[in-house]
């Protein structure tokens, strides 16, 4: 054996005997360009102008750091920047300072939410922190949850249990019952459980966005008629076009009385039911008659990506479902692996972020996050010229918008020239396109944007014209 073993003298980790100045090095000059990037955020656009960044791959040789850090700062430079006061398009506002720190303490442990004994501070965490969660809202003693990597995974850790919840997971024949404005990762979801399209059942919405209560009877009585069953009926609180709330307490009821498990998407509007504060027209509702439901900080409390939950008024349903054991881990059998509660496996430390998150804002700083990005939407509906524009806007923060009577191909037009002459100005907003027609679409989920910027927004788009 001639080849030396080469740790004692190559440091690619945090050394664990000395006082690690490399590593505190490189942390003090990334702190700084990021910082320094923050502060410049105003002087440039919500997307770069300069598009610096240079796809760089591995060479023989390692690279120095020195170099990396050119590297990181072309990259930095060349991103998105959702602190931007301008950046208003999606449901990606800035992240908050404490979360960001979450994320470095997160991968400075390397810990896995896969086993107990490879997380054991985290995976405590992140049961008790879903549990708080859980009973914030409204279920009680037997709830629990499970952080994933967004939203889209929640929705299919909700659907896998409810398949097997109502002993249809090998069956394809089974119906999921969504509203026409649901979210598009039902149809991801439903391709990943094999069910088809003709078995995807959607409602129509009312003039609010709001899944239409009368026909949700009349599907679902037809649909058990038929002698199909129902493995899940999806409500959206919060939809993505408008921020438009489905009924809760009517579908919810309903599913009861016909034992179909009920999931809420609150992606966008569930941490306004974390909130110890009422909200006119959103929290005054009752969450008792649903089995899981979905919430995504990341959307609106600013905790970096990925921050998603999935709540479920069981926690016995998740443990059932994805329970598989884990030949590889050695653990006592009162322990409950986190890798077993839904699809994923390996699973870094999200909750750290969301944990300081919470705990940095407090149930004032909660709120007021809440509040502002209501009050920032009022103050732009009071600004938008009502005889100009036809205006979709649910309870939440989002709205969309469309000088009235135009055609698809007016509106098409119209939106994209509105849109990329906002870009000039540094507004970047959004241009969904909705049953055949594009609209603009602005998020106000931005700490940063101030009502100056507000009365520049409706002023360019009053007097926007093609
Ligand atoms: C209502 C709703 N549900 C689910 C999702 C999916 O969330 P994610 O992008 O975190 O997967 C979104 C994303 O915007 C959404 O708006």
């Amino acid at each position: 054996m001639t080849e030396k073993i080469t740790n004692d003298h190559i440091n690619y980790f945090p050394s664990i005997k000395g006082n690690n100045d490399e590593l505190l090095n490189v942390l003090i000059k990334t702190s700084e360009l990021l910082c320094k990037w923050y502060s410049d955020t105003n002087r440039v656009s919500p997307l770069p102008f300069n598009k610096r960044f240079r796809v760089s791959y591995p060479q023989k040789n390692g690279t120095d750091v020195k170099i990396l850090l050119d590297e990181i700062e072309d990259l930095v430079y060349s991103s998105f920047c959702p602190s931007h006061p301008g950046s208003l398009a999606h449901l990606d506002p800035p992240p908050l300072t404490i979360s960001i720190i979450g994320d470095l303490i997160a991968s400075s442990l390397n810990n896995n939410l896969l086993a107990e004994e490879l997380s054991p501070s985290i995976s405590k965490l992140e049961n008790d922190l879903c549990k708080w969660l859980s009973k914030k809202i409204g279920f009680d003693m037997n709830s629990g949850g499970i952080a994933a990597s967004g939203g889209t995974l929640n929705n299919l850790n909700a659907l896998v249990t409810a398949k097997h919840y109502s002993g249809l997971t090998f069956n394809n024949e089974t119906v999921l019952i969504i509203s026409e404005d649901a979210h598009v990762s039902f149809k991801k979801c439903a391709k990943i459980l094999g069910i088809e399209d003709r078995n995807i059942c959607v409602v129509n919405t009312d003039k609010n966005g709001s899944m239409n209560i009368p026909s949700f009877i009349k599907l679902i009585n037809s649909i058990i008629r038929s002698g199909k069953k129902i493995f899940a009926v999806v409500a959206t609180f919060g939809t993505t076009f408008r921020g438009a709330l489905d009924p809760i307490n009517e579908i919810g009821n309903l599913c009861n009385d016909k034992n179909i498990w009920f999931h809420i998407d609150a992606s966008i509007g569930g941490i306004f039911l974390v909130a110890d504060k009422s909200f006119d027209n959103i929290t005054d509702i009752n969450i008792s008659n649903a089995n899981s439901i979905t919430i995504n900080p990341q959307k609106l409390l600013g905790i970096a990506k990925t921050s998603s939950l999935l709540l479920v008024s069981d926690i016995n349903t998740l443990k059932n479902t994805f329970h598989t054991g884990l030949p590889y881990i050695d653990s006592p059998d009162d322990v409950i692996n986190r890798g077993e509660l839904g699809v994923q496996g390996s699973r870094p430390a999200e909750i750290i972020k969301l944990w300081l998150g919470l705990r940095f804002l407090g149930m004032e700083g909660i709120e007021n996050i809440l509040n502002e990005s209501l009050l920032k939407k009022s103050i732009f509906i009071e600004k938008l010229d009502e005889n100009k524009f036809e205006i979709f806007s649910g309870p939440l923060h989002i709205i969309s918008f469309l000088p009235k009577k135009m055609n698809t191909d007016q509106s098409n037009k119209w939106t994209l020239e509105a849109r990329n002459s906002l870009m000039e100005r540094n507004y970047m907003i959004s241009r969904p396109l909705y049953k055949g027609r594009n609209y603009l679409r602005i998020v106000f989920g931005n700490y940063n944007t101030t009502t100056q910027h507000i009365s520049d927004l409706a002023d360019f788009l009053n007097n926007f014209n093609v």
